[in-house]
């Protein structure tokens, strides 16, 4: 039982009105572990007032709790786990490539009703550095809203609208760096020693030359190494990331306490999940890699539990893009489990997707996924195909050879199919990072451009703009059915190509992530009542699932999974299996048609007198000869009989 189910308990029955009394249970209830956590990091000897100052924080922050958001707060803890529900369906957004700003999103709500999305993601909006800001995770401030998106009142007025409409928002929570032009990096450039210890600064190489010995690079072609000599300050500082990204200091509490109070002002503008960015990256110890070190588990955890006595309707996705089993631990071990963050990126799924296309064959994904352990009950997913990132190759080299493949070969052969490396190869993506003393490297581009659209348009070929269209379909409709929160790219659901104009920009040309940020073609969308098109025939096909998604319920998260090993490498079989109800997910990653044997889809329910229901056509098949045909690219939803 997790921390969340515990305030549950307690709450019952107490007067919702009554914010204070709670707020006091659930302050008693976290105190144990907010006390082990923090003097697990700070040594307790010389903490003491550290901690007696987060005592006294905590009250201060619940007092800047808007009351609306107190009773959300309630009522959320009442309905227990609000995110596994099958009416989640999310999509991400850069505010200014959707529709201009934060009014102009507003304005477009009608949009997202109409396509079934009741969760956004948008991409950072406070005021970062003019120039080069990695799309705003460079960050200048946790709350001020950037001029270019409008103003912090623009944003209460969505927020407020889209809790009166039920749908919830997701911000960044950039934890563990700022901009070098952030108030305390522009006072320790001016040489205020208490502000140097807020970031990891160093008078000479010494200590970075240690640290460089194990720390690999994060974008080795444009920002090599992860120190910057800063010529003001006369000192060099750790930037992991970019060389105008300091990293935060998190031995010294007082960086814990005030980006605290930082992540409480953020969600107290309506923010209901917080995206923990680059939260691996939170602690750095000499002598390792300064990744998933289980003292960055321990500050999760303890934003977690204080946030939580102070605004529990708000939960944590966790931005990490590392190792699968590194993934699952982001969910808390022993103690924390189930008390670290609830939502994790499935990135796993992700790659082996892509993998899966490349191939033609679902065996590394079955061999992958199959040596999961269960992710806790109270944690889920969010399900995507790709995001405003790279699309790394995420997969395990051991599970690779065992398949009897080069895992290197592998990779390079992933690389070239997806970025024009291979004559006959229908995607169009661009690399990215590629570093070719290792041959490391990852890709980028728009799902419709990485799956055959872009080519199919340019050869003017019917048959590869059909599959591309069905490739689409297909993966929107995994990452639907899979168990957590699906969450779409805006405009991948208008099958929006790569956008190449960020060639022409200085600040961005060096960074190919920006390919796959096209803005929203509203032209389009003006058009998708002609049904002929190949964009109209993709936001079909998606709001269909959508709106299947919403109206079944087995399709919540409850840990309800099953892979099925049909014997056929080109399919990928899962049940999402219930009480009475059950979807028996099955998808065809070939180019020619499959056949499933109905024998074991008889015996799970889904095949009655011959007949079986697919629940995205709603139609009744008939089976001939005992086996179920699936054509090239389609995916199957079939409904318990
Ligand atoms: C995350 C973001 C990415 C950004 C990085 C540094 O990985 O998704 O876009 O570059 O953090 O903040």
């Amino acid at each position: 039982m997790n921390q969340a189910a515990i305030h549950r308990l307690i709450s019952f029955g107490l007067d919702k009105k009554d914010p204070e009394l709670l707020f006091d249970k659930r302050f008693t209830a976290n105190l144990t572990l907010i006390k082990d956590l923090f003097f697990l990091l700070y040594d307790e000897a010389t903490h003491k007032k550290h901690f007696e100052r987060l005592l006294k924080l905590l009250p201060e922050l619940f007092a800047q709790r808007p009351e609306e958001l107190r009773l959300q707060d309630v009522e959320r803890i009442e309905a227990g786990n609000w995110y596994q529900s099958e009416k989640m369906v999310g999509m991400q957004l850069y505010v200014d490539h959707f529709n201009k700003d934060l009014k102009g999103v507003a304005n477009k709500l009608s949009y997202f009703k109409d396509l079934g999305i009741n969760f956004l993601h948008l991409m950072p909006i406070t005021t970062r550095p003019e120039g080069e800001n990695d799309g705003g995770y460079a960050v200048n401030s946790y709350h001020e809203i950037d001029k270019r998106y409008g103003t912090k009142k623009d944003l209460l007025a969505l927020t407020k609208t889209m809790r009166g409409e039920n749908m919830y928002l997701m911000l960044d929570f950039v934890a563990n760096h700022t901009s070098n032009e952030f108030s305390w990096a522009k006072k320790a450039r001016e040489g205020s020693k208490k502000y140097q210890e807020y970031y990891y600064t160093f008078s000479d190489r010494t200590i970075p030359d240690e640290f460089e010995k194990n720390l690999p690079e994060i974008f080795p072609e444009t920002a090599p190494g992860n120190f910057t000599y800063d010529p003001k300050m006369k000192k060099w500082v750790m930037t992991v990331f970019n060389p105008y990204q300091w990293d935060l200091n998190y031995t010294n509490p007082d960086v814990f306490l005030e980006m605290l109070t930082n992540l409480c002002k953020l969600v107290n503008m309506g923010v209901d999940i917080v995206r923990f960015d680059a939260l691996a990256f939170l602690w750095k110890k000499l002598g390792t890699i300064s990744q998933n070190l289980p003292e960055a588990h321990a500050v999760i955890a303890l934003f977690k539990m204080c946030l939580q006595v102070v605004a529990p309707g708000t939960i944590f996705l966790a931005e990490a893009i590392v190792a699968p089993h590194e993934i699952l631990k982001y969910f808390g071990e022993g103690p924390t489990k189930g008390n670290e963050c609830e939502v994790a990126y499935n990135a796993s799924l992700m790659a082996l997707l892509w993998n899966s296309i490349a191939t033609k064959k679902t065996n590394l994904l079955y061999k992958s996924l199959g040596n999961l352990p269960d992710k806790p009950r109270d944690c889920t997913w969010i399900n995507y195909i790709r995001c405003h990132d790279d699309i790394g190759l995420g997969l395990d080299d051991r599970f690779i050879a065992e398949l009897g493949w080069n895992p290197q070969g592998h990779r390079k052969f992933l690389l070239d199919y997806y970025c024009q490396g291979l004559e006959w190869s229908p995607a169009k993506g661009l690399l990215f990072m590629y570093n070719p003393k290792t041959g490391d490297g990852r890709i980028t581009g728009s799902a419709a451009s990485l799956l055959g659209l872009e080519k199919g348009l340019e050869e003017n070929d019917p048959e590869r703009i059909r599959t591309s269209i069905d490739k689409i379909i297909m993966l929107h409709g995994i990452v639907l059915s899979f168990g957590g929160m699906p969450l779409i790219y805006a405009g991948d659901e208008i099958a929006t190509l790569n956008d190449y104009s960020f060639l022409g920009d200085d600040a961005k040309k060096d960074d190919s992530r920006w390919v796959n940020r096209p803005t929203q073609n509203w032209n389009t969308v003006g058009q998708l009542d002609n049904k002929d098109l190949p964009q109209s025939k993709v936001y079909h096909g998606i709001k269909n699932l959508i709106s299947i998604r919403k109206r079944t319920a087995v399709l919540s998260d409850e840990n309800n999974l099953e892979l099925h090993h049909t014997g056929n490498q080109h399919i990928l079989a899962f049940e999402r299996n219930g009480n009475k109800q059950g979807v028996l997910v099955v998808c065809n990653f070939d180019e020619s048609p499959q056949v499933i044997n109905g024998g074991w889809v008889a015996k799970l329910g889904y095949l009655k007198e011959a007949c079986y229901h697919d629940m995205v056509t709603d139609k009744k098949y008939e089976v001939n000869s005992g086996f179920i045909e699936v054509k090239p690219y389609q995916i199957l939803w079939l409904k318990k009989l």
